[in-house]
């Protein structure tokens, strides 16, 4: 079978005033379509990187990323975007709702910029319901609970189905309850769509949620028994 994402020997070094922070110092794997795969590690470690590189929203200083076939950085910006826009599904670490916009807005949104018009009606409904939603939509980010918030940027990453879904830390702040509701939707997309998943998570109980994880320590990815936060973690 052949790889849907392959990240090649990635290396990113973020410059603070004269001080240089690598984030990433050689990152090589690959994902194939249809595969759910968590990426755990301990903060700092490079995930939330990882995961702008893979999406094409940062630049690597050197590797690659090929994504269903194609070289991302060979792109054009507006290519890239296209690109963007067409297969990917973001939930990032932080919300990053539109706080002027309502829940249904901030889903819809998503439909309108990919160009798919006003999308698929019934999927919009089957969504927000499943995530529990559909009573808020007329709320602002401001007037929803977190988790309520991070169940509408769910929503907003998977309401084009697109091919890959990139989620930073999706159940970051939940309770379990809402954790668990936002696990249950990622891995039932990813089944009923065969979509490609990567989640960044720093629990174990929500990476077990994935068909394999990987896991990365100062900008590396290493082995699970290298990984001692993980190791304390799952024993105890
Ligand atoms: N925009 C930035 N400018 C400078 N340094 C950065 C920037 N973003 C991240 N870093 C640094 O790069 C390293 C990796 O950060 P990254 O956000 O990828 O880690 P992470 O594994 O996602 O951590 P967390 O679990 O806390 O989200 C850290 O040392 C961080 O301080
Ligand atoms: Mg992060």
């Amino acid at each position: 079978m052949t790889a849907f994402i392959e990240a090649i020997d990635l290396h990113k070094t973020y410059r603070v005033g004269k001080m240089d922070v690598p984030a990433l110092r050689g990152v090589s794997f690959s994902v194939e379509k249809g595969e759910f795969v968590s990426v755990v590690g301990p903060s700092g470690s490079g995930k939330s990187t990882l995961f702008y590189l893979l999406g094409g929203l940062t630049r690597a200083d050197s590797g690659k990323v090929i994504l269903d076939g194609e070289d991302i950085a060979a792109l054009s910006d507006a290519e890239r975007t296209r690109m963007r826009k067409r297969k990917i599904g973001f939930v990032f670490q932080r919300f990053n709702l539109l706080p002027t916009l309502d829940a249904r807005s901030n889903i819809a949104i998503a439909q309108e910029i990919s160009g798919n018009g006003s999308g698929d009606p019934a999927f919009f409904q089957r969504i927000t319901e499943l995530l529990g939603i559909s009573q808020r939509l007329n709320h602002l980010p401001s007037e929803l609970s977190g988790g309520e918030q991070q169940r509408v940027a769910l929503a907003r990453a998977l309401i084009n189905k697109p091919a890959v879904v990139l989620a930073d830390e999706p159940t970051g702040n939940l309770d379990t309850e809402n954790s668990n509701i936002v696990l249950k939707m990622l891995r039932q997309s990813n089944q009923e769509l065969k979509q490609t998943v990567l989640m960044i998570t720093h629990n174990p109980e929500a990476a077990r949620y994935g068909d394999r994880i990987i896991h990365m320590r100062d900008g590396h990815l290493v082995s699970a028994e290298e990984d001692p936060q993980w190791a304390a973690r799952t024993i105890g």
